[in-house]
């Protein structure tokens, strides 16, 4: 079935495709990452594998969407017979349920952050009872699973209301907003102490820290950033108008990615440094050790609410769009209503993130492979799934769609960035899949460097 829904405007479809890139990937993961990998050398790593490997993914996605016009699923086969590469899609909708099952409990979380930022603060609560009050709201399975459900229901209302007026709508709002809380953020760190301190760790660069692993954990991080190999983007790309110009949209919705990823971490370290903390910090920089400081620092108690608005909102913004992926095959596939398909996708998601909450608590016995339901989904999604789904997708623009075919839909046919194309389609063919298989080859094991 074809999409007749589109994006009705340029800032919309900016909006929209940037929503989904910036997300707790940006906020929550690049600065632990970064801090875990030594800081600026990390980053001059991250910006050359994000632009030479995701972006021509990211303008593959949208063009092979844009071209075919339906769901991730039926994309594949507008362009080639052979059933199989609908596979794809499949892949797409199994590691999109994956995700937005533990997505929106970290995302629970950050509501949860949001309304204790609100009315309680955290000033006069000292670092221990905040530690203790993480674990202890983590290991609440009805809290958490309350705030899960939440936002699962919020990220529900915003797809019911359709592309237009539900995912373009929200985006048009929430992304200028997310903007000025993270300038404000960061203008408050550059007032702080040891300012310089944080500054010359995320641009000075120390190479001495960089391993082979930060070579995978770049490449994992740029695309889990720009939300590739789910078919994310070939959804989104099928409400992309035929006027808008692909190459330039990928070009700055990847500025717009990177840029909030650095300013996060401009937002993190200078206040890290001056309250004497590990910038090496694991997944509780954000939740653990961002509110300690909070807690310490003149005006925290706004600061509190404005960075836990801008976790919410980079969440909601890209928990919708792996919704969608998922909506727009089920309305074709089973023709259904966008409202009924709604409800079926929120029942199945809210079961599967109801058993990855059970499976986080000690001693569960919800388990697969030793491992809780979250950390599976977690490791199959960004170790497997997602690099698989994304070498794919890029043999099939490659490979199986015809070169003139896939060139006239990237240019508007044939009539802008006529030259960058060939550098993007090179790219495409030859760089990313070998890059791509290195990378999970390595990570997997199957090869040792
Ligand atoms: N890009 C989002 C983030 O950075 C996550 C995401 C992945 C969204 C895949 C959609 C698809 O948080």
């Amino acid at each position: 079935m074809s999409k007749t829904s589109k994006f009705g405007s340029k800032f919309g479809t900016i909006a929209a495709l940037g929503g989904s890139v910036v997300g707790l990937g940006n906020i929550w993961r690049f600065p632990y990452i970064t801090g875990q990998h030594g800081g600026g050398a990390f980053i001059i790593i991250y910006l050359l594998l994000s632009f030479s490997v995701a972006v021509p993914l990211l303008i593959s996605e949208i063009t092979i969407g844009r071209g075919a016009n339906t769901n991730p699923c039926k994309a594949f086969n507008f362009y080639s017979k052979i059933r199989a590469w609908e596979g794809i899609g499949y892949l797409s909708i199994i590691t999109a349920f994956s995700i937005l099952a533990f997505y929106s409990i970290i995302a629970g979380w950050a509501l949860h952050y949001l309304i204790v930022s609100i009315t309680q603060g955290f000033g006069d609560v000292s670092s221990a009872q905040i530690t203790e009050n993480f674990v202890s709201f983590t290991q609440n399975p009805y809290l958490s699973y309350l705030y899960t459900l939440v936002f699962i229901g919020l990220t529900a209302l915003v797809i019911r209301a359709g592309v237009e007026k539900g995912i373009e709508k929200y985006c048009k709002i929430f992304m200028p907003t997310l903007f000025i809380m993270i300038i404000l953020l960061v203008f408050n760190s550059m007032t702080l102490d040891k300012a310089k301190e944080g500054f010359l760790f995320v641009f000075n660069p120390d190479f001495s820290k960089i391993t082979l692993q930060s070579f995978l954990d770049a490449i994992g991080q740029s695309f889990f950033s720009l939300s590739l190999g789910m078919c994310c983007m070939v959804t989104y790309g099928a409400y992309v108008s035929k006027e808008t110009n692909i190459v330039k949209t990928g070009a700055t919705i990847a500025i717009t990615d990177v840029t909030v990823a650095i300013l996060s971490t401009l937002v993190i370290f200078p206040a890290a440094f001056t309250f004497g903390i590990q910038p090496g910090q694991g997944p509780e920089l954000v939740f653990i050790t961002l509110p300690s400081i909070f807690g310490q620092m003149p005006g925290g108690y706004f600061f509190s609410i404005f960075f836990f608005v801008l976790l919410f909102i980079a969440a909601i913004t890209s928990s919708i769009s792996m919704f969608e992926i998922v909506t727009s095959y089920t309305i074709d596939k089973f023709n259904l209503t966008r409202n009924k398909a709604v409800v079926f996708i929120t029942l199945t998601v809210c079961i599967l993130s109801a058993l990855c909450v059970l499976s986080q608590l000690e001693g569960s016995i919800i388990k697969i492979g030793g491992k809780s339901m979250f950390d599976f989904l977690d490791g199959a999604t960004s170790n497997f799934l997602m690099p698989v789904t994304g070498l794919l997708t890029a043999l099939f623009a490659g490979w199986v769609i015809k070169k003139a075919q896939f060139k006239s839909e990237a240019t508007n046919n044939n009539t802008i960035n006529n030259k960058i194309f060939n550098v993007v389609y090179m790219l495409i063919k030859y760089f990313l899949p070998i890059v791509i298989s290195i990378i999970f080859l390595t990570a997997t094991g199957l090869i040792k460097l």
